[in-house]
């Protein structure tokens, strides 16, 4: 899943991983998990994260290298937020064909920078389960609790404030969207309008991800 803050990879990615029953690889969210642990990673990564500073490359290789090799990647994964530049790129390609692996498609979501920006003030996130709820187009049930965790009040995320959305799209405009022609010019990229509802752009996402013989089940 490629594209900018707010975007709906999270969303959509964990929607695609149990449609076609692979597993979902986040990195923010086990860069946000090790923080919240104070692992070594988390202490490495937590300055950049909060001030929406990329993660260096030599930590997210070595991070995805290693979650990729777990036995629940056996049957495919969804990765959400990796690649996000060009040595990134490079690696990951690097990485799967070691293994004899690919990459089925490369998801582009797009949506305009205003409602991006109107997306991430409005995000909450279930802290247990990591689902992201918003107030326009996904709404929890009650509005303060996570619908499959009904004690568990939502909570905002520490980079969704003004200043560090403002630093995570300079890096996204700067770093991550060189992939675009990266993955373009290497004939694996599908793009999809990220705006409408989040039914309407599960379907077009998997429409576009075109995995072949893969029987998805309803998600
Ligand atoms: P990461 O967690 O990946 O953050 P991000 O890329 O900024 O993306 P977000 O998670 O904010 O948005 P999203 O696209 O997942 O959208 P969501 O589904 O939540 O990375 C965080 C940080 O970790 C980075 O800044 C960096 O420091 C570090 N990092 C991670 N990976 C790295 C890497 N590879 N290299 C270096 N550093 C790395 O949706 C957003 C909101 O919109 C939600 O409220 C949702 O409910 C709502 N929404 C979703 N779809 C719709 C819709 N169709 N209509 C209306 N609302 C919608
Ligand atoms: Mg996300």
């Amino acid at each position: 899943m490629l594209g900018a803050p707010g975007v709906g990879k999270g969303t959509q990615g964990r929607r695609l991983a149990v449609a076609y029953g692979c597993a979902l690889i986040s990195t923010g969210e086990i860069l946000r998990e090790a923080v919240a642990r104070g692992t070594p990673l988390g202490l490495e990564a937590r300055r950049q994260m909060d001030s929406g500073r990329l993660v260096d490359d030599r930590v997210m290789i070595g991070l995805v290298r290693e979650r990729t090799g777990e036995p629940d990647t056996r049957d495919g994964f969804v990765l959400d937020g990796f690649p996000r530049t060009v040595p990134q790129a490079e690696a990951l390609d690097a990485m799967l064909a070691e293994r004899g692996q690919r990459i089925d498609a490369v998801l582009y979501l797009a949506v305009s920078e205003d409602e991006l920006v109107r997306r991430l003030q409005g995000r909450r996130e279930c802290p247990v389960c990591k689902r992201a709820y918003n107030p326009e187009g996904a709404p929890a049930r009650d509005g303060i609790h996570c619908d499959d965790h009904p004690t568990t009040g939502l909570t905002t995320r520490l980079d969704d404030g003004e200043e560090a959305v403002r630093q995570r799209f300079t890096e996204f405009r700067e770093k991550t969207a060189p992939l675009v022609d990266y993955y373009a010019a290497a004939g694996r990229l599908r793009s999809v309008n990220g705006t409408g509802t989040v039914d309407g752009v599960f379907e077009a996402l998997r429409r576009e991800a075109g995995l072949g013989s893969r029987s998805p089940q309803t998600a």
